[in-house]
C-alpha cells in the first residue's frame, strides 16, 4: 500500500473542516467570501499565495520597473484565492490580474468573489490556453494544478471525499502528472522576457524526482524549489528560456 493511501484518509477530515472556513479563509488570504458561495482551499493553495504575494513584491521593488506587474493564475478554482489574495496585497495600478478556468461555475463563483471584494481581477473560461489570446505575455503565470494519479484519486474516493463537482479538481492523469506536462508545454509562449511559471504539489501524490523529469524537456532556467517543513506542499519556479 503506497503512502498516500495510509496518509490521506486520516488528514483528509481535519483539512476538510479547516479549508472551508470563511473566517479562516479571510485570515488566510484576505478574501472575503459572500454568502452562499461555497468556496475551498488545500494547502498547496496557501503556499502558492504566499509563494506569489512574495514573488510579485520582489519584483515591484526592482528600481526601473514601471509597468504594472501581469499575472496569470490557470485554475482558480472557486474563489481564485490565490490572485485574489495577491490582488489585496498590492495596489491595484501596480498589478494587472488574468484567471482561468476550465469549469465554467467556477469561473461564476470566482467572479462573485471578486466583485465582492472589489478587485478588478478578470477571469474567464479556458481549457488550458486555448482562449487565452496569443499576443499575451505574463511576468507570472501560476497553477496549482490537478496532480493525484487517476488511479490513486479513484482509490481514494477523492471526488467524493473533497465534495467537488468533478474529477478535474484533482486528477492529473496516469502518474498525476498530465496536466501539468500541458501547461509548462502551452505556457512558454504566454511568458514575458524574464517571465516564469510557478506551480504547487503535494509529494505525497507528485513526487520531486517525477517533477524534475517532467520539467526538464521544457527547458526552464533557474529552477527553484520551496518547501517550508509546516506545508504539505511544494512549490516550483522555473524561468522562461531566453
Ligand atoms: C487543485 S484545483 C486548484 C483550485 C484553486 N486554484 C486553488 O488553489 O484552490 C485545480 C483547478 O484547475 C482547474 N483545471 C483543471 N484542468 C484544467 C484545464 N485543462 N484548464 C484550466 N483549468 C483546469 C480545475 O477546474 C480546478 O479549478
Amino acid at each position: 500500500m503506497r503512502l498516500s493511501h495510509l496518509v490521506y484518509p486520516i488528514v483528509q477530515p481535519i483539512l476538510r473542516m479547516l479549508r472551508r472556513n470563511p473566517i479562516l479563509i479571510r485570515a488566510v488570504f484576505g478574501v472575503r467570501l459572500p454568502s452562499g458561495v461555497a468556496v475551498q482551499y488545500d494547502p498547496t493553495t496557501v503556499l502558492l499565495s504566499r509563494t506569489m504575494k512574495d514573488l510579485v513584491g520582489e519584483l515591484l521593488q526592482q528600481v526601473d520597473r514601471e509597468a504594472p506587474v501581469r499575472l496569470l493564475e490557470m485554475g482558480i478554482g472557486q474563489g481564485a484565492l490565490v490572485s485574489l489574495s495577491v490582488a489585496a496585497s498590492y495596489p491595484p495600478e501596480r498589478i494587472k490580474v488574468d484567471g482561468v478556468d476550465c469549469s465554467a461555475s467556477r469561473v461564476n463563483s470566482s467572479q462573485e468573489v471578486a466583485r465582492f471584494n472589489d478587485s478588478d481581477a478578470h477571469f474567464w473560461v479556458s481549457d488550458l490556453f486555448s482562449d487565452i489570446p496569443a499576443e499575451s505575455a505574463y511576468d507570472f503565470i501560476y497553477f496549482n494544478p490537478p496532480y493525484v494519479p487517476t488511479r490513486t484519486g479513484q482509490e481514494l474516493q477523492l471526488t467524493r471525499r473533497l465534495e467537488v463537482d468533478g474529477d478535474q479538481m484533482w486528477d492529473g492523469g496516469d502518474d498525476g502528472a498530465d496536466v501539468l506536462r500541458e501547461f509548462l508545454d502551452q505556457s512558454r509562449a504566454y511568458l514575458a522576457p524574464g517571465g516564469c511559471v510557478v506551480f504547487g504539489v503535494q509529494e505525497i501524490f507528485l513526487p520531486d524526482s517525477l517533477v524534475r523529469v517532467v520539467m526538464k524537456p521544457y527547458g526552464f532556467r533557474n529552477v527553484l524549489k520551496k518547501k517550508p517543513r509546516w506545508l504539505p506542499s511544494t512549490v516550483y519556479v522555473g524561468y522562461a528560456a531566453k
